[in-house]
């Protein structure tokens, strides 16, 4: 028998617990716990995955930094939408956002050192941290700041991994923050690490990037993938922009863990990607501030204030209780699952989240569960 020290070091896996309940539960319960997008991919985008099947060496191993025609369609994306310049060095593909982040955190942290990350956020950021022995800092999300934080207050830090638009919070970080956070990174000789793979769920204004910040590359990365964007959550596709210098260290580290993702998939999302990407964000963005409206009366309905968020798909609900104890009587007294706040840091307690990546059965079910 072997053991591994590292493993006692991580709570369990959030969606785990979830699972367990939804396993156990006799009834129909309305899952609104997991963000992974049930609605289909775009059909052009399928319809390219078909043709290119048989097409020569696409089955081959990828390049380790990923292949060029999607390295050019970011860069040509990331100009348009974001108004950012990049080179194909500035660039790595990635086995989905999840997979960068973790292996940037195993790539660029030594045992002891204070790392930064916000909290609550995706439990992805701390579960490495506290593998690698780093010495986490969380930093707190503040309620009443539409879940910025407080710039001044962050202590001396190797990084700091943030994300905006904010799983959980739904908190959208503008262009003056951004701004501000450089200037700090920059003047306090620190590292940004920015996930915004969320960038293209959003209610009203569009959440822009860290990168379009002047000089942000001296001292900023940016993780984002096509899960969201494209409801392809399973096909693991994502990639990392920004310093030059960090990308190809961080490509070195993957060399040696994996070797990159099916070039069947980077192909045909190159194919398709600029014609799509816009319509189809829309018409998702629809859909969601849609289920969003009917989701926040039903919880307003239950004595709860909530309202839809700025960006992503989930809604974050203050419960002004312990956030555990309400996920179960929300279970017991409605048949609805949410997922409580705690597992997304010490700052998410008394709240909790849901996700709008549902089907319309689910959300209409809601009026008949008040009856
Ligand atoms: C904030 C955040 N970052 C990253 C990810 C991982 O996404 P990907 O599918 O690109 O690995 C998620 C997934 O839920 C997320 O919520």
């Amino acid at each position: 028998m072997i053991n591994s020290i590292k493993m006692k070091r991580i709570p369990p896996y959030l969606f785990s617990d979830l699972d367990r309940i939804k396993k156990t539960y006799k009834g129909t319960l309305l899952d609104f716990g997991v963000g992974d997008p049930i609605d289909p991919p775009p059909e052009t985008l399928l319809n390219q995955l078909k043709n290119l099947v048989n097409e020569s060496q696409i089955h081959t191993y990828p390049n380790y930094d990923g292949e060029v025609y999607l390295k050019d369609i970011i860069i040509e994306w990331y100009n348009e939408r974001f108004d950012v310049r990049l080179e194909r060095d500035e660039i790595a593909i990635l086995i989905g956002s999840k997979e960068g982040i973790s292996h940037f955190i195993w790539a660029f942290t030594e045992k002891n050192d204070k790392c930064g990350y916000v909290d609550p956020s995706y439990p992805v950021y701390l579960n490495n941290l506290l593998m690698t022995q780093a010495k986490p800092y969380p930093i707190k999300l503040v309620p009443e700041k539409e879940f910025l934080f407080n710039i001044e207050n962050i202590p001396e830090i190797k990084y700091l991994i943030l994300n905006y638009p904010s799983n959980p919070t739904g908190g959208v970080a503008d262009y003056d923050f951004y701004e501000r956070l450089v200037n700090w990174a920059i003047k306090n000789d620190t590292f940004l690490v920015n996930d915004n793979c969320y960038s293209e769920i959003y209610t009203d204004l569009k959440p822009p990037s860290i990168l379009s910040v002047k000089n942000a590359k001296k001292v900023a990365i940016e993780f984002h993938s096509f899960s969201k964007m494209l409801n392809i959550t399973g096909w693991r596709l994502g990639f990392v922009v920004g310093n030059k210098n960090v990308i190809n260290e961080f490509i070195t580290f993957k060399k040696n863990i994996d070797s990159g993702p099916f070039k069947l998939l980077q192909m045909a999302i190159s194919k398709v990607f600029l014609n799509i990407i816009n319509d189809f964000t829309l018409s998702m963005r629809k859909k969601y501030i849609e289920r969003g409206k009917k989701l926040t009366r039903f919880i307003n309905k239950i004595g709860l204030n909530s309202k839809l968020p700025k960006g992503t798909f989930y809604i974050w609900t203050n419960v002004n209780k312990d956030d555990r104890l309400f996920v179960k009587e929300l279970i017991e007294k409605w048949g609805i699952l949410a997922t409580p706040g705690q597992g997304f840091g010490k700052y998410g307690k008394d709240f909790i989240r849901f996700s709008l990546t549902v089907d319309d059965n689910t959300i209409e079910s809601l009026s008949e569960r008040l009856k």
